[in-house]
């Protein structure tokens, strides 16, 4: 990824709330006997990867993502402990190199949207697995959850912050459930589960949904905001303050940074998902999320 975007404290925001499918993603998994390698793949700040040995009785885990930022805090946890490392690496091409031991869990929470091309990925991570080895994948499917097509119309209407478009939305890239069904069996599964789960999260209000979002699914359109005010040849720290919010798109934004447009974004994001689902208090967010575990 060409802009490190991932910020560990807005991430953790909603921790307990991202920690629930996790846990059911565990209570999936096969337990070792005290032996065998876990690779979590895109285990972001670590506290997942943390646990994971423990929980699932394995002699050591390796930590793999790509956010400098994310592994930053990750990478503390790992201090004193032999049996955890964290390394900087893409998941999607995880497999291509020889490992320096054949994981006997590959386990991966929430972060498999952010490739393309599912089928090709996971074969290749299913070669890299040790004999009896398991998959384990936990993967957002709400796509098609109304706020999200919001902020691609949004983007839609603002050309001039997005030249080339608004960016694709992660879960564009997730295979249907049964889709997976039929692709773990041709990997040769022995045994699998594959599920469909809608968690219903109560946030405070329909305005939490932004900062739940923009946390995640948001970020490729921060990605796309800092090359816009780059190529306007923006300096932060240029701005006036007291404009208003509301001119997001005009001219007058042309010394704004990315963060800066990103911020007015979602605030004229908040301003239209508020327009569109009420001002609920709480809010019922209901996320769909696929589970799929297979044991070869
Ligand atoms: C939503 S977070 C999930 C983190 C963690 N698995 C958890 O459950 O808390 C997604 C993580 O995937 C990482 N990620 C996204 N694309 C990646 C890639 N191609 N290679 C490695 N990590 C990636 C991000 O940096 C981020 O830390």
């Amino acid at each position: 990824m060409p802009h490190d975007a991932w910020s560990p404290r807005r991430y953790d925001q909603f921790a307990a709330e991202r920690r629930l499918p996790a846990d059911e993603l565990i209570q999936l998994c096969r337990h070792l006997d005290g032996h065998g390698t876990i690779y979590d793949l895109g285990c972001g700040t670590g506290s997942l990867t943390a646990e994971l040995g423990a929980r699932l009785g394995a002699s050591n885990v390796v930590g793999i993502d790509s956010s400098e930022a994310m592994l930053t805090k990750a990478m503390s946890l790992a201090n004193g402990r032999a049996d955890l490392r964290f390394e900087l690496g893409d998941i999607a091409s995880f497999g291509e190199s020889a490992l320096p031991a054949p994981p006997s869990i590959i386990f991966s929470n929430a972060a498999l949207h952010w490739v393309d091309h599912h089928d090709e990925v996971i074969d290749q991570w299913r070669r890299t697995l040790a004999p009896d080895g398991q998959l384990a994948i936990q993967v957002p499917t709400n796509h098609d959850h109304p706020a999200y097509p919001l902020a691609t119309t949004i983007a839609a209407e603002h050309p001039e912050w997005f030249p080339n478009g608004p960016p694709p939305l992660p879960s564009n890239t997730v295979l249907a459930p049964e889709d997976y069904a039929q692709l773990l069996h041709g990997l040769g599964a022995v045994e699998q589960h594959v599920s469909l789960r809608v968690f219903a999260h109560e946030l405070d209000s329909t305005a939490n949904l932004v900062d739940w979002l923009r946390g995640t699914t948001l970020l490729p359109f921060r990605r796309y905001l800092d090359q816009a005010a780059r190529s306007h040849g923006n300096v932060k720290g240029a701005g006036n303050d007291t404009e208003s919010h509301h001119t997001f798109g005009h001219n007058t934004n042309s010394h704004r940074d990315g963060s800066e447009l990103f911020d007015i974004f979602c605030e004229v994001y908040r301003e239209r998902l508020i327009e569109q689902e009420g001002l609920r208090s709480p809010y019922l967010f209901t996320f769909k999320r696929i589970l799929m575990w297979a044991r070869f």
